[in-house]
């Protein structure tokens, strides 16, 4: 197994260029194959769930080929619109290809993808969205089989703004005659990159980033070469370290006004920011002071996803912070690993009460989620002596290549391989 080893004690400072955002990159793979042509994705980062994403691709007869940073994704030969029972339970993010296969093929067989480490992860909403634009969808134990042969515009209700489902029926409405609305859309900026991206292979989608989304389906969509927005989750981890280290950095290649949230909170802390067009620069306080509360929220409320990395900042910050996490029902796996390296955090239901301590110490913890991982790195590198994070591979699904990051911004963290034994080799 992989794991990271971490010596605390230095500062994070420097100037670092952010990667393309995952979560706008894997629903845009998804959305190219609403075209024959061939689309090129620039800055592609190299995720695990990106790799995941263009072997989903391949499988249903995409050719993908990497040059350098740029995928492209060329789907004259998309033929298949079953998606492999094990890579849907194994990679939660094939949901987002439902959409566009039947927008593509107007047929699809999906099997129920699995829940993960922070929630059941239900796609209700998905299926209910998909309905209302007259897909039939039948569930063979477990396995869904989608005939869109009757697929037509509509409107559809989102129950609760669904990043996911609202991405979904944008993608399988984009190619339909007529115009669908999507009430109560989900509101984060990779939606806003989403309607960008399908905007510039020819379609016609308004109202992204708001509540209502308006897709006028056009006849068909034609190829591009195309930049994805900067990960405000990586961008906001990266403060976060700089933050809980007592570091300065400056992120190029950031959308300030997607770190707004996570921005207020720090500077609640007590750290001093300062946005330019595109960079975000931040200078830590000696010492941090308690945010009073953190409620994650669906945007522009504060990102769930960003909800660890907070947790561990706090967990060195002078007086008691107070998390609820509303979002996802079991995010709060990393307690229990932080609580290990001294801090004091106690956990009810989906509220989180950190006291904050003077010191972390370092020592052995396990990620147990994507986010709760990079949660571990960060209080690894504000702690007293060495930390040994396992499971690097859970982080690697979101952060390309995070030790070279915080190398470069002056950290002691190191990949290794760890042996059953608890060694190291
Ligand atoms: C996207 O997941 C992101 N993933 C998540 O990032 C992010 O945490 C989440 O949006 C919220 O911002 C990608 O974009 C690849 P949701 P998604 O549908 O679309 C419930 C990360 O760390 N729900 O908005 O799955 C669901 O259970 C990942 O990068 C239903 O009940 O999120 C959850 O409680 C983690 N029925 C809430 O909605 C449904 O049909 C939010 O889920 C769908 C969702």
């Amino acid at each position: 197994m992989e794991g990271f080893w971490v010596k605390g004690g230095e500062c994070i400072r420097g100037s670092i260029c952010v990667d393309s955002a995952k979560n706008a990159v894997l629903p845009i793979l998804a959305a190219a194959i609403l075209t024959q042509d061939a689309v090129h994705i620039e800055h592609c980062p190299g995720l695990m769930d990106v790799y995941a994403m263009e072997s989903m691709l391949k499988m249903l007869g995409c050719a993908c080929r990497w040059q350098g940073d740029e995928l492209t994704i060329e789907s004259s030969r998309l033929h298949n619109w079953e998606m492999p029972d094990a890579i849907s339970k194994q990679i939660r993010s094939s949901i987002f290809l439902l959409g566009p296969i039947l927008g593509r093929l107007r047929k699809a067989t999906v099997t129920y993808p699995g829940g993960c480490e922070i929630g059941i992860r239900p796609i209700d909403l998905h299926l209910k969205g998909l309905r209302a634009l007259g897909v039939r969808i039948t569930d063979g134990e477990g396995i869904l089989y989608c005939d869109g042969g009757a697929m037509h515009a509509g409107d559809v209700y989102l129950d609760y703004p669904s990043v996911g489902a609202t991405e979904n029926v944008m993608m399988a409405a984009a190619l339909l005659k007529g115009t669908t609305y999507i009430h109560n859309a989900a509101r984060e900026p990779e939606i806003e990159d989403l309607q960008r991206f399908i905007n510039a292979m020819g379609g016609k989608i308004r109202g992204a980033g708001t509540q209502l989304i308006e897709i006028e389906g056009v006849p068909t969509l034609h190829g591009i070469t195309y930049r994805p927005m900067p990960d405000r989750i990586v961008a906001g981890t990266l403060l976060c370290a700089a933050a809980i280290t007592g570091g300065e950095v400056t992120l190029k290649h950031v959308c300030p006004r997607d770190l707004i949230p996570v921005e207020a909170k720090l500077t609640e802390m007590g750290c001093r920011m300062y946005d330019e067009e595109n960079s975000v620069h931040l200078i830590a306080p000696k010492t941090l002071k308690s945010f009073s509360t953190l409620q994650t929220q669906p945007h522009p409320g504060f990102p769930t996803d960003m909800q660890a990395q907070m947790m561990a900042v706090s967990c060195l910050a002078r007086g008691c912070g107070v998390i609820v996490e509303n979002v996802f029902e079991s995010r709060f796996a990393h307690v229990s690993d932080l609580n290990r390296m001294g801090a004091r955090i106690r956990v009810n239901g989906r509220v989180a009460v950190i006291e904050g301590v003077r010191k972390l110490h370092g020592c052995r913890v396990c990620a147990r989620d994507l986010r709760g991982g990079a949660a571990l790195v960060l209080a690894g590198l504000a702690a007293e002596g060495e930390t040994v994070i396992e499971n690097a591979r859970l982080i690697d699904r979101g952060y390309a290549a995070l030790e070279k990051t915080l190398t470069e911004l002056g950290g002691r963290i190191q990949r290794m391989t760890l042996k059953t034994d608890g060694g190291i080799t």
